[in-house]
């Protein structure tokens, strides 16, 4: 699909289907009043039968619209005019989105921009949302071999509409928005694929494509033999049951200005999480070739940015194992060391997250980094605490935990904040190492982040668990592309003007 931001308003030959946005009080403007005036009062009376009353997230699509510049037209509710915010905005896309896609539109506009205002939103903030979603409302996974190939998205391409003084920043704000949806696919693509093709070497070619296809990226990835030299004991403890060789995926962006030190992101990649000797029971154990949706979402940040190419240094790193029970397989009381030099023992080869994420952080500081986050699946404890709606923030500075909040909040793709003293730290206590690597049932997710944040002590680091938010199970099962925004909106905001 392809963006287009005009400042004339959509044309007759370019739009399959016209995107209008209206409230509850029927009043019409831009395009919607013309399109009225034309077709004999087509709007009016749609609100006058009630078979349109523009309640927040109603559609309604009319064909064969006689006089303007699409046959097609598409009503979104934004529900009241007084109290049509963020949310209610949101909410539209995503119908407008959804509608569109059961329409064989190849092509969709809207003067949105321009005949709509919103109580805390700007048309760039608005431009973002609605190319992001319908961007985002085009993937379909097609990677794996079948004879039922899945129906091929129609639509080719979004126009949208806006004045001349705004061009600017809301070009930007769609650009942002669609490159964020590009990003969330190729995240999407990665935790879908099945994990005897998503292997860890599997995802270091992934690196080596996204420096390929876009300028200023270098890689650098470090094979098994690579990370002995470096001591990255826990990394290797996690790989060793297994036949794929882990590999250790860094990706440096830099950005027109080369200066200033970068934010690093550091994605879980487990392609497969069986749990090692500790092992998981088999129902659902499919859905362990998520957990590498950490790693994932750091790829799709990594090709969002090449899209963007911003003003930024940003580089992403992959620490890729598979988790396997194997005759070399790690067992609960071995004791390792870690590149940190810090010894850990292993009490559950289940606990591997945080061992393959503790020699990756240990990694990053060569880069003296600005921020440091990591992305990673890591317990069931947090979908306990937290559902299937938001991710937990963990970190030692209170100013990027507030960042990704607030980058939460304006991307819908939402974070909350968790606790994480000494009282906690001392549940992994070992009589054997330095610490023990997982603390006991209680507060799995806050122990989790605590043995992590023992790595961090020299950085300004934060700790995203998604394992609630990463994919969905059920009939939709699938990865959800998350925290692709999140993160997007988290170094937008990192950009020094
Ligand atoms: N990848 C899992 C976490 C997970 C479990 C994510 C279920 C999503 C759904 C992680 O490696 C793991 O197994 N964690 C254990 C830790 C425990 C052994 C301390 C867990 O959460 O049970
Ligand atoms: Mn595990
Ligand atoms: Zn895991």
């Amino acid at each position: 699909m392809k963006l287009n931001i005009a400042t004339s308003l959509p044309k007759s030959t370019t739009n399959d289907c016209l995107l209008i946005f209206l409230f509850t009080d029927g009043k019409l403007k831009g395009l919607a009043r013309k399109i009225d005036s034309d077709n004999n009062n087509l709007i009016k009376e749609l609100y006058a039968s009630e078979d349109f009353d523009g309640k927040s997230g109603s559609t309604s699509l009319l064909h064969n619209v006689k006089a303007g510049p699409s046959k097609r037209v598409l009503l979104v509710g934004l529900g009241e005019r007084a109290s049509a915010d963020a949310n209610v905005w949101k909410r539209a896309a995503t119908a407008a989105a959804k509608e569109l896609n059961n329409t064989p539109s190849t092509s969709a506009g809207s003067d949105c921009l321009v005949s709509v205002k919103l109580n805390d939103l700007n048309m760039a903030q608005m431009a973002e949302h609605l190319a992001r979603e319908i961007a985002h409302a085009q993937y379909r996974f097609t990677l794996h071999p079948s004879q039922m190939p899945n129906a091929e998205s129609t639509l080719q391409q979004l126009s949208l509409s806006c004045d001349k003084a705004n061009n600017e920043p809301v070009t930007k704000g769609a650009m942002h928005g669609f490159a964020t949806a590009q990003g969330m696919a190729a995240a999407r693509d990665l935790g879908n694929l099945a994990p005897n093709i998503c292997t860890p070497t599997y995802l270091a070619d992934q690196a080596i494509s996204i420096a390929d296809a876009y300028a200023n990226f270098t890689t650098e990835i470090l094979d098994e033999n690579a990370m002995h030299e470096l001591g990255m004991g826990a990394l290797l403890s996690v790989s060793a049951g297994s036949e794929q060789p882990a590999r250790l995926i860094a990706m440096n962006y830099q950005g027109k200005k080369r200066a200033g030190s970068p934010v690093v992101l550091v994605g879980k990649g487990v392609t497969f999480d069986t749990g090692g000797i500790s092992i998981k029971g088999s129902e659902g154990m499919d859905e362990m070739k998520y957990d590498m949706c950490g790693a994932a979402s750091v790829f799709g940040v990594m090709h969002a940015i090449g899209m963007l190419q911003p003003d930024i240094n940003v580089i992403g790193v992959v620490a890729a194992a598979e988790n396997m029970p194997d005759g070399r397989a790690s067992r609960p009381g071995d004791v390792i060391t870690s590149m940190s030099g810090k010894t850990i023992e292993i009490l559950n080869t289940d606990a591997e997250g945080r061992l393959v994420l503790c020699d990756a952080l240990t990694f990053v500081h060569k880069y003296k980094p600005s921020s440091v986050i990591d992305i990673a699946t890591l317990t069931g404890a947090c979908v306990v605490a937290l559902g299937h709606h938001t991710s937990a923030v963990f970190g030692n500075n209170q100013e990027t935990i507030d960042a990704l909040k607030n980058a939460g909040e304006l991307s819908g793709d939402k974070t909350w904040p968790m606790p994480m003293g000494s009282e906690y730290q001392a549940q992994l206590d070992s009589n054997f190492a330095d610490m023990a690597n997982i603390g006991g049932r209680a507060a799995g997710a806050i122990t989790a982040a605590c043995f992590l944040s023992r790595f961090a002590e020299d950085l300004n680091w934060a700790h995203l668990d998604i394992a609630g938010i990463a994919w969905n199970s059920g009939k939709d099962k699938g990865a959800t592309g998350r925290p692709v925004p999140l993160l997007m909106k988290y170094i937008e905001q990192q950009i020094k003007p």
